[in-house]
């Protein structure tokens, strides 16, 4: 037949069900760990019980003599891999998950062994029997703000930056605030734990994975295993759930080991106790906040400090001082983020890496200087709206913080608020409400496409995309109709398959942008091949497309989506319990591709935000260095009964630059949550907190 798309428009901005929501909902769509496979045997990982040492003997013949175990992987047997290639981003390889190369111990809950057998059962019954000997050396997990080995490291963005004379500005200030906030160490938890099954077909290196990018994984993988990038496939169809910790991890190295030794398919699935050690966290931060500003609240001074944790493996950096880089600006201004080495395993990107944990203490740390200069906390950060990127001096790609802050107020009720703290009852409890403003990053990376016209009428769209449960299958089908200028219906979107090509990972808040990006280059070129009376061949028309030449040409701006961010809370200050009554969002985060699963996204990040103020937190033992209660039931978040009501919003916005006006929403929404939350304890209460979680304990 002809393809003369029919003339449609407006997709992107209508509310759309989740394509693979019945797939879901009905069991029929199969995560990584429930694919079948012939003759699959099953991996169970072996973690350090000592914080620090070597390994001086595993006791493996009483195991492999144990019912169905083929093998005990470990430093002394295991396949050897590579670690001196070129990280991500151009950056240090990440050795965490070289596994078995080894007889170091470099924290607690390092991959000692990987014990195989016919099935999990057995390989988990095997795996506890296993004795390992080690060599203990002392250890140090105890994170402190004054750390003497602390030290001055970049991480996305330098390590310090300096302008201004500090103390003569603060000085000159009518109200100071020179606060220090702690935050602890948070986990993922996404609901669907790591798992993934390796095999070689046909020479080729097979993966089936639950991961935030396929050719992350692949690439790492043909890095590790010195394989040619063409010899690895990996897929990850569903994922339930990322939030940072979605990369590459012991197990899917573990998994390719066994599978290349056994010739067989070998999977590996971690235990939800296991990724506290084996999938990152979020390191903890220590933060100092000082603010400087006339009686109007222009700020005259602003520095931010922060310190956070990483391993003795590899350095990762929570760089909290993030987002007072690019909100306020002062005469002086100076960022530090700090990071110190100790006996832990490495942290990674967590919901908002840097700005989440950076914006509590800045954002607090703004409320309290409203409070000191008797200025409305709106007020303030409106007065202090600055004219360029604080320290990029770049303008901006659109900046509608005041659009968020008036809407916001609009809806939440907010010109009404006694300023008072600690005067509102409603019978034992007291009651506040705060405000703290959200921003994170609007990046986009290169990626390739592949549209292809079928014969039978509709579209088929290629894309090495991820959709961790964000809906980025269900935006990229709506760009792509819209772009096809035929209704949705017409277009399956593919995703999840390195064989697809080069794109973008599902991190950074940029996924989205950045594949629809590349659909919308593909999706033009498809159309112009399509004159009215093109007969479509029964193989169909592809179009390939690649954004790099795009991006590299994009007008350098300091990109950001923003929010504005609101709390009610009730204190009881009989119990020290804090319930948070109801919160509402305002963004400014570029046009919004999907109402519907964008409003989920927000809202899910704004539960975040109240499980990071109240309930997240995790806690080591300092003596073994390992994990109190590394579970759901000890590790606390949210849960329906904490959430009452969450409501989000979105101002217009439009990136002038993305061929479809998107920015992100993916992390901004869990951005200023916690301080939101935290400000409306104090004015709740009269009490500040400048430590998470707002426990029971920390109230009273
Ligand atoms: Mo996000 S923490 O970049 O997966």
């Amino acid at each position: 037949m002809t393809t003369a798309p029919t003339a449609r428009q407006g997709a992107v901005g209508t509310a759309h069900t989740r394509v693979e929501g019945r797939d879901k909902v009905t069991g029929a769509a199969r995560y990584a760990a429930e694919i079948p496979f012939p003759g699959l045997a099953h991996g169970w990982l072996v973690l350090s019980t000592v914080a620090r040492g070597r390994i001086r003997a595993l006791d493996t013949a009483p195991v492999l003599a144990m019912p169905g175990v083929r093998t005990v992987l470990h430093h002394g047997n295991a396949p050897r891999v590579a670690t001196d290639y070129p990280g991500l981003m151009g950056g240090k390889p990440d050795p965490t998950a070289a596994v078995f190369q080894h007889d170091r111990v470099p924290h607690p809950g390092w991959p000692v062994a990987l014990v195989v057998a016919e099935t999990p059962e057995q390989a988990r019954e095997a795996a506890e029997a296993l004795v390992v000997h080690y060599e203990q050396e002392p250890h140090d997990v105890v994170f402190t703000a004054d750390h003497p080995r602390a030290r001055p490291t970049g991480g996305f963005g330098p390590a310090v930056t300096e302008k201004g004379d500090l103390e003569a500005e603060l000085a000159a200030s009518a109200a100071v605030v020179d606060a220090e906030y702690t935050t602890p160490e948070e986990y993922h938890n996404p609901m669907e734990p790591h798992g993934a099954t390796a095999r070689w077909e046909d020479g080729r290196l097979e993966v089936v994975d639950s991961n935030q990018g396929t050719m992350w994984v692949a690439g790492e993988l043909a890095n590790l295993f010195s394989l040619d990038p063409s010899a690895v496939r990996v897929r990850s169809e569903h994922v339930g759930g990322g939030f940072g910790s979605k990369g590459v991890r012991a197990h899917q190295v573990a998994a390719v080991m066994a599978a290349t030794v056994l010739r067989r398919p070998v999977r590996v699935v971690m235990t939800r106790r296991q990724m506290f050690s084996l999938a990152g966290y979020r390191s903890p931060t220590a933060q100092r906040i000082r603010l400087g500003a006339d009686a109007d609240g222009r700020l005259r001074a602003l520095e931010h400090r922060s310190l956070s944790l990483t391993s003795t493996v590899h350095e990762f950096n929570e760089s909290a001082s993030a987002p007072s880089r690019v909100m306020y600006d002062a005469d002086a201004h100076h960022t530090v983020n700090s990071v110190v080495r100790l006996d832990v395993g490495t942290p990674t990107w967590m919901r908002a890496p840097g700005e989440a944990p950076g914006s509590f203490a800045l954002e607090s740390a703004l409320d309290e200087l409203a409070e000191k200069l008797g200025v409305d906390p709106i007020d303030l950060r409106l007065r202090n709206e600055p004219e360029q990127g604080p320290v990029s001096g770049l303008p901006f790609a659109g900046r509608n913080l005041s659009a968020c802050f008036r809407e916001g107020a609009r809806r939440f009720g907010w010109a009404d608020r006694d300023p008072r703290p600690g005067v509102r009852r409603d019978g034992r409890w007291l009651l506040g409400t705060g405000t703290a403003a959200a921003s994170f990053p609007a990046g986009a990376g290169p990626s390739t496409a592949a549209v292809t016209a079928e014969a039978d009428g509709s579209f088929t769209v290629r894309i090495n995309a991820a959709d961790i449960g964000t809906g980025a299958r269900t935006a990229l089908t709506l760009v792509a109709a819209d772009a096809l200028d035929v209704v949705p219906d017409r277009v399956r979107v593919r995703i999840g398959d390195s064989d697809f090509g080069p794109a973008m990972i599902a991190g950074g808040s940029t996924g989205t942008r950045s594949w629809s990006w590349a659909i919308r280059l593909a999706a033009a070129e498809l159309r112009e091949r399509l004159a009215p009376d093109v007969r479509v061949p029964p193989e169909g028309v592809t179009v390939r497309s690649d954004t790099t030449a795009a991006l590299g040409a994009l007008t350098q701006r300091e990109r950001h989506s923003y929010g504005a961010q609101f709390a009610e809370v009730a204190v009881d200050p009989a119990t020290g319990e804090v319930r948070v009554r109801r919160m509402l969002g305002v963004f400014a985060a570029g046009r919004i591709v999907n109402p519907l699963t964008a409003r989920g996204q927000l809202t899910g990040g704004m539960v975040w935000g109240i499980s990071m103020a109240l309930h997240e937190e995790g806690v080591r033992d300092r003596a073994t260095g390992g994990h109190y209660g590394a579970d759901l039931a000890s590790y606390h978040v949210a849960a329906h009964a904490d959430v009452p009501a969450v409501e989000a919003h979105w101002v217009d916005d439009h990136d002038p630059d993305d061929p479809v006006g998107i920015k992100g929403i993916g992390e901004v929404g869990i951005v200023g949550a916690a301080a939101a939350v935290a400000n409306a304890v104090w004015h709740a209460t009269g009490v500040r907190h400048r430590h998470l979680p707002i426990r029971p304990d920390r109230v009273l």
